[in-house]
């Protein structure tokens, strides 16, 4: 048995509604007093009447139709986070044995990419969480990076394309955040040309389309903002904002996205081998086989992570060519049910059209990864109808209710 997600409790609640009142700290130091915040209230008017930065290069492309007005997204903008006066636990949270033990293609913790230099602290990731809610992150203060990679979703977005700080779109779909901690290369995008986790979370931030800053703009903003000071001084011991420890923080959080909980989960009661019949329905169970004979060779281990960029035939002639002859990094299907649209283009609007995509609708290319040819020609599965509904409900089965609302991963400045 495993202790999920201890500190959350209703003492930390309280001390949460504690800490909206003192703005100190569990040790007593000092975070946030009431003067720092009346000096920020009065130099830090809410965005709309800050003064606009300047808008980012426009590369070129006239065409690109550039809305004036912030995209309504139920977003803070601006404002003071409310942090708990004792941190959330990110460092020390007790991964369950299913994740610990082997699974199917190996187990979930040989596939961390945590580096060595980054480890996770609780004061680390709370400023990431902060600047992950922070509007500010964005040149006119509208998108944050939960804008495109929301919780309630996976740390994705619904929209096949995200809308950038300027209201145009991404050339490719948002990705699940969920477990990103588990991917064994460690690289990020879908055409992994981000080499780590710590320099992929500077990009969004400096892209053009998605939040437009310069580094040294970034670096002045969140310097002229007074909480960000205590914050980088607890995490980094200096309140000086630097891009490293930006980059520390932020992808700390993001590494911090880890889901073990779900139905699937819950079969795992005795140990990392599946006790299927007491969780599941035989309908999901069922579902449970499709999935390990057609799918898991791709999406391996309990937390089905990919283990590499491969092109699954979406397409006979290749338009995006991804990580290379439209290879795109394999994404896990954990939270896959609150996550649609799908595939790097967000072109399938729900699950089934996923599963009918495997079953008989790959196309064939020169680059079709072999474990989807059969004979040389794409694989047709050929599931019945019933056994499409039970691939759809296995899938529904990896969606982590505790995950998607836990309070450590949401928004401080609601
Ligand atoms: C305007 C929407 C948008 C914003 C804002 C945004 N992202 Fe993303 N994010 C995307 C899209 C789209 C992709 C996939 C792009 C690609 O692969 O070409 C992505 C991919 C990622 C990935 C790669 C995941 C993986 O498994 O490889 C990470 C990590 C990520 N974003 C984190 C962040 C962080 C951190 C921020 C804030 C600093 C942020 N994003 C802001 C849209 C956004
Ligand atoms: C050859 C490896 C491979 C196999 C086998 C495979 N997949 Fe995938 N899967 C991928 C890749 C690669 C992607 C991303 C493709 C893209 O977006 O271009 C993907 C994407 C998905 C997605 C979309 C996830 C998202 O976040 O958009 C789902 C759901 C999915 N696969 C389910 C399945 C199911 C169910 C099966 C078995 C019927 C299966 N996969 C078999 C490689 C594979």
């Amino acid at each position: 048995m495993f202790h999920p997600r201890a500190p959350i409790g209703s003492a930390s609640i309280i001390a949460a509604m504690i800490s909206m009142a003192l703005l100190t700290t569990g040790c007593g130091r000092e975070r946030l007093t009431a003067s720092k915040i009346a000096d920020f209230i009065d130099s830090n008017r809410p965005s709309d009447e800050q003064a606009p930065q300047d808008a980012p290069p426009n590369q070129g492309n006239n065409e690109t139709s550039v809305n004036v007005e912030a995209p309504k997204l139920p977003l803070s903008t601006g404002g003071i986070p409310t942090l708990p006066a004792i941190l959330y636990e990110y460092a020390n949270v007790q991964l369950p044995s299913h994740f610990r033990g082997p699974g199917p293609g190996g187990s979930v913790i040989q596939t961390d990419n945590t580096p060595a230099n980054n480890p996770m602290t609780n004061t680390d990731a709370t400023l990431g969480r902060v600047l992950f809610y922070d509007t500010r992150l964005s040149a006119n203060n509208t998108v944050s990076c939960a804008s495109c990679h929301q919780q309630s979703h996976g740390f994705g977005d619904p929209r096949p394309l995200s809308e950038g700080f300027q209201g145009a779109l991404t050339g490719r779909h948002s990705m699940g955040l969920t477990n990103a901690q588990f991917y064994d290369r460690g690289r990020f995008f879908w055409d992994e040309r981000a080499g780590s986790l710590e320099e992929q979370v500077l990009m969004p931030i400096q892209d053009p389309v998605e939040m437009g800053m310069s580094v040294p703009d970034l670096r002045e903003k969140l310097s002229t903002t007074p909480f960000y000071a205590s914050l980088f001084d607890d995490a980094f011991g200096s309140a000086e904002v630097t891009d490293e420890s930006v980059s520390r923080a932020l992808a700390q959080f993001v590494r911090s996205l880890v889901s073990f909980e779900s139905k699937f989960a819950r079969a795992f009661t005795n140990g990392d081998r599946p006790n299927v019949s007491a969780a599941l329905t035989p309908q999901e169970d069922r579902g449970r086989r499709i999935f390990d004979r057609n799918c898991a060779n791709c999406h391996e281990t309990n937390a089905q992570v990919g283990d590499r960029p491969r092109n699954n035939g979406l397409d006979a002639t290749i338009t995006d060519s991804g990580a290379g002859r439209g290879q795109f990094k394999t994404p896990s299907p954990r939270n896959v049910a609150v996550r649609a649209t799908y595939m790097h283009d967000g072109r399938f609007a729900t699950l089934r059209e996923v599963v009918q995509f495997y079953n008989n609708e790959i196309q064939a290319n020169p680059e079709l990864d072999n474990r989807l040819e059969n004979d040389g020609l794409p694989r047709r599965l050929n599931l019945n109808g019933a056994e499409i509904d039970a691939l759809i409900a296995f899938l529904n089965t990896l969606t982590d209710g505790a995950f998607l609302t836990d309070v450590r991963f949401s928004d401080p400045f609601e």
